[in-house]
């Protein structure tokens, strides 16, 4: 029996990412803005999805490209207006689209009001705002920061003679959640979108919020590893309960955690209904995959294994299969593109590999993120100079490779496949300069291969083209609602070349196939019925299966079955 589902339509929703500072630029600085987004709802409309996240747009020095907010409610002057902002918000909804906003909310910018106040003096009315540890104590404990050049999450301060706390960049200084009124702004803020008509939340580094403001020394086994040790704060389920009762619960919203050190243990209790808490959450574990151990930003491009890939998938499948719901990404703006990453970008397997990913996240349970130009496949620029990047982790992590005399050509080597900024580079659209993202020289270089048939425009008229078959395959999603919520059951887990398995739902039964081969492959799957199998879709020329079971699929081919 199918258990009985809570429709919503975050579950059957289908989300596309934009980077705003690399969607479309008007203005012709350079640097993509909200009239950008504004002019290509029509396009994103087509795609056939249903909610629109995007990365931060607030008022920020761009430390971190946006992440650094120094006023939580105007528009960054580069990216336009508020009234342009309240614009494209009426142009999505005309189109029956969702938004969804970043909040970033652990953190802000040191050029926030409340930070310039707060290191004023010790008794400023914003000075507990932020996580001061006053220098008359001593060195404060270790904290570990991702993105400080000596790694150090504690900045000294000597206007008033102390540290502040600041887990990423120093002008990113973490706000201090334990101070109800703090919390009480941050709820406001929240309202505020929300009653401008803003359709819900992603929420940074949100298991991060809640700190012990004792700050005890690290204990010894989060040294090599610090984020468990983050992202599990004495109170976060308390604010996170809280936030929900005063704010979300009075809106029709969603909302998705971004949860680095969330384990499978752990996630009911963000999103088990009854929690009252979040919607969804994007988990890391397939992120770490191919990571070195405990080293959140080397990659081994050889060391992942397609049956670890399907293990996670499947293992986090299982904890949201009766309660709570899923969230499915390949990539985003802190990680490179998913046809370099786990499809293939070479000329020979780049159309096959990227159709199948989008096959793969579009017939599993969950809510599927896509990324701006994951839809026409677009790959890493593998940028090999270092003045050609532009993220802060990149940059700050070169500095300290040089001034700790490491091999930078290495470090080259890694950022090439790993850097952010694989995934930051302009949305090609056509084959004109910069690819149609502006008139001018863009903010980031453009993937010299937009003149190679990887544009929108070219794409937009090949009916074959992997941006086709994107709306292709989104459609079956919509028209197939056992591909959304039915049941998930894995086939050949110890396959390395085939990702197979079933969804069922009341009387529909699914069966997915999908080669991460470079090769042709010949496998057999027993126990299924095929006497009424109809082929939905196939990124390849599709091949019968006999009776007895017996499939081949070219390399990187997928196909998905109606079994029933
Ligand atoms: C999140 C964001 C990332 C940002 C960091 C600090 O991980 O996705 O882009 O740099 O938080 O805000």
């Amino acid at each position: 029996m199918t258990k009985k589902v809570n429709r919503q339509w975050w579950k059957e929703g289908i989300v596309y990412q934009i980077y705003p500072r690399s969607f479309q630029d008007t203005s012709g600085n350079g640097i993509g803005d909200i009239n950008g987004i504004a002019q290509r709802l029509d396009y994103i409309k087509s795609l056939g999805v249903d909610i629109i996240w995007l990365n931060p747009v607030y008022e920020s020095p761009n430390d971190d490209n946006g992440y650094d907010i120094s006023d939580y409610r105007s528009i960054m002057a580069e990216f336009g207006t508020m009234a342009e902002f309240d614009a494209l918000l009426s142009g999505i909804k005309e189109r029956g689209l969702k938004l969804v906003m970043d909040l970033v909310v652990n953190h802000s910018s040191d050029e926030h009001k409340w930070f310039v106040e707060s290191k004023k003096s010790r008794d400023n009315p914003y000075r507990d705002y932020y996580h001061w540890w006053p220098a008359e104590k001593g060195t404060p404990p270790k904290r570990w920061s991702y993105f400080d050049i000596d790694g150090n999450a504690w900045k000294y301060d000597k206007t008033t003679d102390a540290y502040y706390l600041h887990y990423f960049s120093v002008k990113q200084p973490d706000l201090k959640w334990e101070n109800q009124k703090l919390r009480q702004e941050i709820y406001d803020i929240m309202k505020f979108w929300f009653n401008k008509g803003v359709d819900g939340f992603r929420m940074d580094v949100i298991p991060f919020i809640s700190k012990d403001i004792n700050y005890p020394e690290l204990p010894k086994e989060f040294n090599e590893n610090f984020i468990p040790f983050y992202a599990n704060g004495p109170k976060l389920h308390e604010y996170l309960y809280e936030m929900h009762t005063q704010v979300l619960s009075k809106y029709d919203v969603m909302t998705v955690g971004e949860a680095p050190g969330v384990t499978t243990d752990q996630a009911l209790d963000f999103v088990a209904e009854h929690r009252e808490e979040l919607d969804m959450f994007f988990h890391f574990d397939l992120m770490s995959l191919d990571r070195e151990q405990d080293e959140v930003f080397w990659m081994n491009k050889e060391k992942w294994k397609l049956t670890e890939f399907k293990a996670i998938h499947s293992k986090w499948d299982a904890v949201f299969a009766e309660e709570g719901w899923g969230s499915l990404y390949l990539n985003n703006h802190d990680f490179p593109r998913s046809v370099s990453r786990w499809g293939n970008d070479s000329k020979t397997h780049w159309y096959n590999s990227a159709t199948m990913l989008q096959t793969f996240l579009l017939t599993m349970r969950g809510t599927p993120y896509f990324y701006y130009g994951e839809e026409i496949g677009m790959t890493n620029i593998n940028f090999k100079n270092i003045t050609d990047y532009r993220d802060i982790n990149t940059l700050n992590r070169f500095e300290m490779a040089k001034s700790n005399g490491e091999n930078l050509e290495d470090f080259i080597e890694n950022e090439k496949h790993a850097s952010r900024d694989n995934a930051r580079t302009p949305m090609q659209w056509d084959a004109t300069q910069h690819a149609g993202f502006s008139s001018q020289k863009p903010w980031i270089k453009v993937n010299d291969n937009y003149t190679e048939g990887l544009n929108v425009a070219e794409q937009e008229v090949d009916k074959t083209s992997v941006l086709n078959y994107f709306r292709q395959m989104v459609h079956i999603r919509k028209t197939h609602l056992g591909l959304v919520y039915g049941k998930y059951d894995l086939l050949l887990p110890e396959s390395e070349e085939v990702y197979a398995y079933t969804r069922t739902w009341e009387n529909t039964k699914y069966l997915v196939l999908l080669s991460f081969s470079t090769k042709g492959i010949s496998f057999k799957l027993e126990g299924l019925m095929f006497d009424r199998a109809k082929v939905l879709i196939s990124n390849d020329d599709v091949e019968t299966p006999h009776e007895k079971g017996s499939f081949y699929l070219e390399p990187y081919q997928s196909i998905v079955y109606e079994l029933l």
